[in-house]
């Protein structure tokens, strides 16, 4: 491997790891796929706090999967009392910044406080273990105290990201049947205020189960209040008593359910559980970002994706870590302003995703180059492919050529990263994830299970089961069958293309189904079309994801209209941009709109994505089109320049 373009880890970044070199992460990784029951029932053992012992480590029925059955466990207290009897407890538990530059800085006993009110003030409004809690907030200290409440009673918490729009929010509420949501009354966004309890409002209205609505008072912009519904967090906070002992939940108690974008128009409700789930977030920690005492870790994330709950919060609090977050926009009020935030934090970790590099990259050299970041010692990577120039700009001008980038592979399903480098070990290639992590058996192969020759492209795949792994679909274990395990009989389809080159390492190419990735953000074709032919100009839709030079894919769409006057075609199409912002959320909104007077399908009715695909890449069409209706669309929409 001794070529150009791979860069082993130094010296002196080996010498202090956790992990030292590619023998050590090669011992760890043997001894999990030899012995996986050795393997993380002695991690479960030393790493974890138990209320009481498992009987043991997993059960597997495929496709379901128990990890640590019998064991009494709990993440909250997991992520914070256990470091109060330590040097930990005064040291900062969550760092943060608001985007007006306002800042808090939160021990481990004053973060413990913080929760047990929280938690004391559910308990008032009569809520408990197995009860659900949607939680709509912006990025403030909050919203991790909220659900480290939920979680130290054993409420199953839904974080639904405040950029999704009302009417995603009220469908989320509903198939969750939840009893309480948390939300503030606005948050900043590049000085701008988003108005979440407005949104709480309009979704409410068809939400039977919802008993109360608790807000925390962020922007203090005038909202609503509806008696005997709404109450202020800190009205309802006010002389709570500061103990609340944390329940004792079994290991596979839901900790929590988050929505993402499946093939159908319907979100899937990924389901994690404790136990399995803290461990492997805990254990990523350690081994990925080669955590030590004294770092300060900065993970940019939202903490309404699972990035966010699982390497904002549930890792680097289980893990002891000083956990940064911040509030607002990147370009806020310039673009400089992650560079400042490390270079006034003295940040040691820095974990973004390739469509803020790109868009640093875009932005110029000046802004990271203003200031002093000698601080970091660590990047990383995820959410989509890294590509090799975003991967060299990222180690040369960030990172300064000292420090390593780990690109990490994993999903919402799997809960926490699968493949990865352990920086101190393994080699990197750039636009590579590198090698899987111990305990997960990963393999690229063909549709009927046979493993794909070196550099050939495949499906990926992961053969066993693994602590963090989702335990099913709420109230759809079918789906969570059919969508995961059932094409190839045995082993999870994780939906992604890949290859293995001739070193074993894993280059991920993106979807193979039918979700985009935008900006990191998982949409659905599916979920979008149905949100335009709900507009009551649109007699068909179809969407696919077109290639971006900054968000790595964009929305487009292809829509063929109802008989009648429907006006100017670019005021249309701003119309239904706006209407999927509507019914999505403005990340939704589709960079393209092309009318059309009829969608390419085959004869059973399809819609032919793939011309689609080739349409909005090259605006030429090859291939087989011999099972075309009517090919003639095919060749004037690949004619017709875009209506924007
Ligand atoms: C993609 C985010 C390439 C992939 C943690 C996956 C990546 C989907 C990477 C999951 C990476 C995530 N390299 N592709 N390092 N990380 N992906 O559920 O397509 O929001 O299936 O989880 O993002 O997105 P999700």
């Amino acid at each position: 491997m001794a070529d150009a373009n791979v860069y082993p880890p130094s010296a002196e970044f080996v010498q202090q790891a956790n992990v030292k070199g590619i023998e050590g992460y090669r011992a760890l990784y043997q001894r999990a796929a030899e012995k996986p029951e050795e393997f993380w029932g002695e991690l479960a053992e030393q790493e974890l706090h138990w209320f009481q012992k498992w009987t043991h480590v997993f059960e597997w029925n495929p496709p379901f999967a128990k990890w640590f059955p019998g064991g009494k466990i709990n993440a909250s207290y997991n992520c914070i009392d256990r470091h109060l009897t330590t040097a930990r407890k005064n040291k900062v538990a969550i760092l943060w910044e608001g985007e007006p530059g306002d800042q808090r800085m939160i021990s481990y006993q004053e973060l413990h406080r913080l929760v047990c009110r929280f938690a004391n003030v559910l308990k008032g409004r009569g809520l408990k273990a197995g009860d659900r809690a949607i939680v709509y907030m912006g990025m403030v200290p909050e919203l991790p105290i909220a659900l480290l409440a939920c979680a130290r009673l054993g409420i199953t918490h839904s974080v639904v990201f405040g950029g999704f729009s009302a009417e995603a929010l009220k469908t989320r509420i509903q198939d969750l049947e939840a009893q309480v949501v948390i939300t503030c009354d606005g948050a900043w966004r590049r000085g701008k205020e988003v108005r979440l309890k407005d949104a709480v409002d309009e979704s409410l209205t068809d939400c039977p189960t919802v008993r109360d609505v608790i807000v925390y008072k962020r922007t203090g912009g005038e909202i609503p209040m509806q008696a005997g519904r709404d109450h202020w967090w800190h009205e309802l906070d006010e002389g709570v008593s500061e103990i609340c002992p944390a329940e004792e939940l079994d290991s596979e108690h839901p900790l929590y359910v988050l929505y993402t974008s499946g093939t159908t128009g319907k979100p899937k409700g990924i389901v994690h559980t404790t136990a399995g789930y803290l461990l492997q977030a805990h254990m990523t920690m350690k081994w990925v970002f080669d955590l030590h005492e004294e770092d300060t870790y900065w993970c940019t994330a939202d903490i309404g994706w699972v990035t966010g709950h699982s390497y904002i919060l549930y890792g680097p609090l289980s893990a002891g870590a000083t956990t940064m977050m911040y509030e607002g926009a990147p370009d806020f009020p310039q673009p400089d302003r992650f560079w400042r935030l490390i270079e006034k934090y003295r940040v040691n970790i820095f974990y973004t995703s390739p469509t803020a590099i790109r868009s640093f990259v875009r932005q110029g050299d000046q802004w990271p180059n203003a200031h002093d970041m000698s601080s970091l010692r660590l990047l990383g990577s995820v959410g989509e492919p890294i590509n090799p120039a975003a991967w060299e700009w990222y180690y040369k001008v960030i990172g300064k050529e000292r420090c390593p980038i780990v690109d990490t592979w994993w999903q919402t399903e799997t809960g926490a990263m699968m493949i990865a480098a352990m920086p101190g070990a393994v080699p990197l290639k750039p636009g590579s994830g590198t090698l899987p992590l111990p305990g997960v058996i990963a393999d690229v192969v063909d549709l009927q299970g046979n493993l794909v020759p070196a550099n050939r492209e495949g499906f990926l795949i992961i053969r066993r089961p693994w602590p963090a792994m989702a335990r099913t679909l709420w109230r759809e274990p079918e789906r969570y069958k059919q969508q995961y395990w059932e094409r190839l009989e045995g082993v999870y389809l994780a939906g992604d293309a890949a290859r293995r080159d001739e070193d074993g390492y894993f280059w991920i190419l993106g979807r193979v189904d039918d979700v985009m990735n935008v900006s990191g953000h998982r949409l659905s074709t599916m979920e979008i079309e149905s949100a335009l032919v709900r507009h009551p100009a649109v007699a068909e839709a179809a969407v696919v994801g077109k290639p971006h030079e900054i968000t790595g894919q964009a929305v487009a769409c292809f829509v063929t209209l109802k008989k009648g006057a429907w006006g100017d075609r670019h005021a249309l199409a701003e119309e239904l941009r706006k209407w999927v912002g509507h019914e999505i959320g403005s990340f939704a909104k589709p960079e393209q709109i092309r009318f059309t007077d009829a969608l390419p399908k085959t004869r059973s009715g399809k819609i032919m994505r793939r011309l689609l695909r080739e349409i909005v890449t090259s605006n030429s069409v090859t291939g087989d089109v011999t099972t075309l209706e009517d090919l003639d669309v095919v060749t004037r929409l690949a004619a017709q320049h875009d209506e924007d």
